[in-house]
């Protein structure tokens, strides 16, 4: 079982999708286990865009972040950083396959709606990052016996 980061970004909060995307990821039989709103400050961007720092975009990358809140998603499942990376699609949503989030809601690669961690160890990071221990619930649903 492992467990990875969402966020959904502001453009999600603006359009009034935040129910929709979270019903597909329900849909799909993964476990929520940390539900929040959060108003990103300079710090956690700085920290999670890291590896970005020195691109051109980041400064628009920056205030998209900051332009709205953000929900934060820890989501649980069998194999759930690749399930999630798949129902996401690729960054680019015009690369995006048919049936993915980012190719049905998103457009443009600056405004792609929603962020997932992108490998085990990066999703550990991210967790650990947008929330508290005592925030990730421990709790038996009733689909974890049958998936
Ligand atoms: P995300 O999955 O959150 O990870 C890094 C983010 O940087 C990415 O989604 C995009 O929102 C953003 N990004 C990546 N490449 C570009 C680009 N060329 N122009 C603008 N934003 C970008």
């Amino acid at each position: 079982m492992q467990t990875t980061l969402i966020l959904l970004k502001p453009d999600t909060i603006q359009r009034g999708l935040i129910g929709e995307i979270v019903a597909r990821i329900e849909r799909k039989w993964l476990k929520i286990v940390g539900l929040k709103m959060m108003q990103l400050n300079d710090a956690i961007i700085n920290e999670h865009y890291d590896f970005l720092m020195s691109k051109p975009f980041f400064p628009m990358l920056k205030a998209y972040m900051q332009s709205a809140p953000v929900v934060a998603l820890a989501v649980s499942g069998n194999d759930a950083v690749k399930t999630i990376r798949t129902l996401t699609g690729a960054t680019n949503p015009a690369e995006a396959l048919p049936g993915t989030i980012r190719w049905d809601y998103a457009l443009t690669i600056d405004a792609n709606i929603i962020h997932a961690s992108d490998s085990p160890e990066t999703a550990e990071k991210e967790l650990k990052r947008f929330f508290k221990e005592w925030e990730i619930c421990e709790f038996e649903k009733i689909t974890d016996k049958v998936v």
